[in-house]
């Protein structure tokens, strides 16, 4: 099954998952397993921008670290600039924060409510070039048509 294939079967799953829910941290925890659990990741869970910060939410993978700063790393870059980051290699992206090792390379998608970012989705992967605009593109559909 190609990547988009995988995308087209999961996101119905995921939106009738969420659908009947309004809690967005049971919501963050499920959307994490799911996408997690079909593609093997290494790492996806949610940041949620608390005051100045980025706070971890839910998520599937190994511990991460806990607070990310307003800017700081791939998540507070992506939220201050209010758009998808992928990143192809980690070791090349300039103040990449390392919460493991393992990890090579990452997308991460704001989710906005009202025009302001709200979290961000973080995944990373243990493999080099991950990802591409086909995960951009059906990640940012699945928090569009959610607006969660
Ligand atoms: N690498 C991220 C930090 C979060 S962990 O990958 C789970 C960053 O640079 O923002």
């Amino acid at each position: 099954m190609s990547k988009e294939e995988k995308y087209q079967a999961l996101l119905p799953q995921i939106e009738s998952l969420v659908s009947g829910e309004t809690d967005f941290i049971a919501n963050m925890a499920n959307i994490s397993a799911a996408l997690h659990e079909a593609f093997g990741f290494w790492w996806t869970g949610f940041y949620r921008v608390e005051g100045k910060e980025l706070v971890l939410g839910p998520f599937q993978g190994p511990v991460a670290c806990t607070r990310i700063p307003f800017g700081r790393g791939v998540c507070g870059t992506a939220w201050e600039r209010g758009e998808t980051i992928i990143v192809p290699n980690v070791h090349e992206f300039a103040g990449h924060i390392a919460c493991s090792s393992a990890s090579k390379s990452e997308i991460v998608v704001p989710i906005f409510r009202n025009g302001q970012v709200i979290a961000v989705l973080d995944i990373d992967s243990a493999a080099y070039n991950t990802f591409d605009t086909i995960d951009q593109c059906y990640l940012e559909k699945l928090f569009r048509q959610e607006g969660k």
